[in-house]
C-alpha cells in the first residue's frame, strides 16, 4: 500500500525574541506567574516584514533542503494557519508563488492549534488516493496579530513561528513497521465556541477580531480531548504508549503536556517541549517542535512518533508517524 514518510521538515521562526520580563509594565504579571502556569519563557513576535506567507515560506524552503528536493518536486501544499495573510486569496497560494511554483496545487486549512494534525491528515489521504506524490505540509502563524495586548490572560500566552515536513508516496507493507503516517484520528466539537475564539470576522464584524479564551475551561477540557484521540490512534495502530518513541504534542502549555504523558504513561524523557522557548504557536507548534527534534537529531528514521493537538472550535486529533 501507499504510505505517506516523511522525507524534510524545517522551521523559520521571527527574529524578535519577547521575553516574559519584557510584559512587565504592558500588563499585570510577571515571569513567575507565566512560567509556573504555563511553562513559557519567551515567544518569538514577527517584525512588520515578517508574515504567515513569509515565515511559511522560509519553513518550506528549509524543508525542501532537508528533503534535498526543489519546489520542483512538490505537487501540492497544504498550510494549516488561522492567522492568513488576507481572508483570500489563501495563503498557501502565496507561498506557491513565493517558491516559484507555477505547477500543482495549494490549499489552506483552517482547524486553529489542530490544523497542522488536520493538515497532515488530509495530505496523507491525497497521497494514499493518488492525488499527489509529494505534498508540502506547513503550518505558519502570526498569532501576535490578534492579540489584545491588554488582556494579560491571553497574550502572554502566544508566539509566531512556522515549522513544516514534506510527505512522500513511498510503497510500503501495509503493517506497523512501515515507515509514514501510520494512523490518525480527528475530533472536533463546536458547542464549546465561545471558549476560544476570535471575535470578528469577515462575515459578521467585517474585522479581523481578536482572541478570546476561557483558558480555564479550555484546560477543564483538554487533557480528556487529548487522551482519547490518542488512545483510538494506540487501537487503529495495535499499539501501547510503551511501543513509542517520541511524543511530539501541541505546545499550548507544560501543565497540560505533562497531565497527558502520564494520563498515557508516556516516560517524560520522550516528550519533546519546545513551549519553554516558542509558548503557543498554534497551528506551527507541533512542525516546530518535529522539525527542531528531527535537526538535533532525537528523531530518527525508524523511529515511532506521535503528534497531537487540541484547539479552538474545539478541534482535537492525534496523528503516529513512523519516521
Ligand atoms: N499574569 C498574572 N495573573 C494572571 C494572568 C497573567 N498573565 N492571567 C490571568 N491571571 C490571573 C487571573 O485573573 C486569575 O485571577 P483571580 O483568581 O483573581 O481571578 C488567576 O490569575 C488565575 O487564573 P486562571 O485562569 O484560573 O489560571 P490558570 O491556572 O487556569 O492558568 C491558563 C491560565 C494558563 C490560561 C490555563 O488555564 C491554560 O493554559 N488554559 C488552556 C489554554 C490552552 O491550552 N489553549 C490551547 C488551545 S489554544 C488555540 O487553540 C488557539
Amino acid at each position: 500500500m501507499i504510505r505517506s514518510v516523511v522525507r524534510g521538515t524545517g522551521q523559520a521562526l521571527p527574529r524578535r525574541i519577547m521575553k516574559n520580563a519584557d510584559f512587565e509594565g504592558m500588563v499585570e504579571t510577571s515571569d513567575e506567574w507565566i512560567v509556573q502556569r504555563t511553562g513559557i519563557r519567551q515567544r518569538h513576535i514577527a517584525s512588520d516584514d515578517e508574515t504567515t506567507a513569509s515565515l511559511g515560506e522560509a519553513a518550506a524552503r528549509a524543508a525542501l533542503a532537508n528533503g534535498g528536493l526543489t519546489p520542483d518536486d512538490i505537487d501540492l501544499i497544504v498550510l494549516a494557519t488561522s492567522t492568513p495573510n488576507n481572508t483570500f486569496p489563501a495563503t498557501a497560494v502565496e507561498i506557491q508563488q513565493r517558491l516559484g511554483m507555477r505547477h500543482g496545487y495549494a490549499f489552506d486549512m483552517q482547524a486553529v492549534c489542530s490544523g497542522f494534525v488536520y493538515a497532515v491528515t488530509t495530505a496523507d489521504a491525497y497521497i494514499r488516493a493518488g492525488l499527489a506524490k509529494r505534498v508540502l505540509v506547513i503550518g505558519s502563524e502570526t498569532f501576535s496579530r490578534i492579540l489584545d495586548w491588554n488582556d494579560r490572560s491571553t497574550c502572554v500566552l502566544f508566539g509566531d513561528g512556522a515549522g513544516a515536513l514534506v510527505l512522500e508516496a513511498t510503497e510500503g507493507a501495509g503493517t506497523i513497521a512501515d515507515r509514514g503516517v501510520l494512523a490518525a484520528s480527528l475530533r472536533s466539537d463546536g458547542t464549546h465556541k465561545e471558549k476560544l475564539y476570535v471575535d470578528g470576522g469577515p462575515s459578521t464584524t467585517g474585522t479581523v477580531g481578536h482572541l478570546r479564551m476561557e483558558g480555564r475551561e479550555v484546560f477543564k477540557h483538554a487533557v480528556g480531548m487529548i487522551t482519547d484521540v490518542i488512545e483510538a490512534t494506540f487501537s487503529q495502530a495495535g499499539i501501547t504508549a510503551e511501543d513509542l518513541d517520541w511524543f511530539v504534542p501541541h505546545q499550548a502549555n507544560k501543565r497540560i503536556i505533562d497531565a497527558s504523558a502520564k494520563k498515557l504513561g508516556i516516560a517524560e524523557e520522550k516528550v519533546v517541549i519546545t513551549v519553554d522557548k516558542h509558548g503557543n504557536t498554534s497551528a506551527a507548534s507541533v512542525p516546530l517542535a518535529l522539525s527542531i527534534a528531527a535537526v538535533d537529531g532525537r528523531i530518527k528514521r525508524g523511529d515511532l512518533v506521535l503528534l497531537e493537538a487540541m484547539g479552538g472550535g474545539f478541534t482535537w486529533g492525534a496523528v503516529l508517524v513512523r519516521w
